[in-house]
């Protein structure tokens, strides 16, 4: 694929002034958007010590090359370049650190954020808001040409996220926003970093409430190049809500393990039923139901809980030898602490419950540091 570089003035040549300002922007495939995007931005920030950082997450179509390309004519233009990694929110976290910018703005690399409102975002800052929030949702600002679903969507996305957080920001979903870097590094250590949601993150992630500053603008329509939205967007946004709510007290993780351990039971019992019904002995059927069980739980395991430690090929078939034998000896101590518990004390569901939390935190632990080790 070839592309022109723009040499037009506005984009050179570099500045002298002294760093203001830096435009933090993810990019996924967007080598048809950036040449324009810098030209764009070259004329709303004009007069002003500014930079623009890509963070490409290693594009098939060479959007980190054609950055660099435009960066040896600019100095107003660079790039972080990540190999073996994706993720929106993460690459913009990664983007606020590879600058020395006091202020740092976050833009889509698509022309959908509407560079007319950059200016206010970051002028918001100087008049002293800690974040400044491009927002759809207020007089002014709109979702341009989304069809009824995505609206919807968004809609449902943004009331959960609000609910949630307990926050009255009326576009927690934007990716469009302002922050000084002062508030950022404050939320930084606590920030979950996962997926499409960064602004979310960073003001459920904050210590002290921010002081937040709302712009409206108009979201424009995508021209070229394609939206990254999908099943795995949703799940991940699923995911930082969990995280930011509940995961203060239990690991997202290990609710996902007790969720899928939860289905085994019903996988469990389905099978059992089915190898009776054949008139096939009992402890036939029970050994038949466990073994598939534990499979079934190894493999939701696999692609839910451990999406992110995926196992693949051949290394599945040992995943779950391991995985047989940590539950047999979770097994083992279920009943084992189970019997004695039930010595301890009267009601029998109190030491069947006690084996059961015994052995699924066992199965927990020891999977995850075995199974699934990273
Ligand atoms: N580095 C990197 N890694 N960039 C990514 C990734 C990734 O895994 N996924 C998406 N991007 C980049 C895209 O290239 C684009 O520049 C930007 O992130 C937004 O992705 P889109 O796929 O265009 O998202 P969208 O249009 O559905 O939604 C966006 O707009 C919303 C409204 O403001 C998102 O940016 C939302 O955060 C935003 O709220
Ligand atoms: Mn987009």
């Amino acid at each position: 694929m070839r592309h022109d570089i723009l040499t037009s003035r506005a984009i050179l040549p570099a500045e002298t002034l002294s760093l203001e300002i830096a435009v933090v922007v993810p990019t996924l495939n967007e080598a048809g958007n950036v040449e324009r995007l810098i030209e764009k931005l070259s004329v709303v920030l004009a007069g002003r010590g500014w930079e623009v950082v890509f963070v490409d997450d290693n594009s098939p179509d060479g959007t980190s090359e054609l950055v660099r390309r435009i960066g040896r004519g600019s100095r107003h233009v660079r790039i972080v370049q990540r190999v073996g990694r994706r993720g929106l929110s993460s690459a913009v976290v990664e983007g606020i650190l590879a600058t020395a910018a006091p202020v740092i703005a976050v833009m889509d690399g698509d022309l959908q954020h509407s560079e007319d409102a950059l200016p206010r975002l970051i002028d918001a800052i100087a008049d002293g808001a800690d974040i400044a929030v491009g927002t759809r949702y207020v007089a002014g600002g709109g979702i341009g040409d989304w069809d009824k679903d995505r609206a919807w969507m968004s809609r449902l996305a943004t009331r959960t996220g609000q609910i949630a957080l307990g926050t009255d920001v009326s576009d927690p979903m934007s990716g469009f926003f302002a922050v000084r870097r002062d508030a950022f590094e404050r939320a930084l250590p606590r920030l979950s970093a996962i997926g499409f949601k960064i602004l979310i993150d960073l003001l459920a992630s904050s210590p002290a409430p921010l002081k937040v500053a709302e712009i409206p603008y108009e979201f424009r329509t995508r021209e070229a190049g394609e939206s990254k939205i999908g099943a795995r967007v949703i799940a991940e946004y699923a995911e930082l809500i969990a995280d930011k709510t509940i995961g203060r007290f239990v690991p997202v993780r290990l609710l996902k393990f007790l969720m899928v351990g939860g289905l085994g039971v019903f996988v469990h019992l389905a099978v059992l039923r089915t190898i009776l019904g054949t008139g096939s002995a009992f402890v036939a059927a029970q050994t038949a139901a466990v073994m598939t069980a534990i499979a079934f739980n190894f493999f939701l395991n696999n692609s839910f809980t451990y999406a992110d430690r995926k196992l693949k090929g051949w290394r599945l078939v040992g995943g779950l030898a391991s995985f047989y034998a940590i539950s047999a000896l979770g097994a083992a101590a279920n009943i084992g602490i189970g019997t004695w518990m039930a010595g301890q004390d009267e009601r029998w569901w109190v030491a069947g419950i006690a084996g059961v939390v015994v052995g699924a935190i066992w199965n927990f632990a020891m999977s995850s540091a075995l199974t699934w080790r990273k």
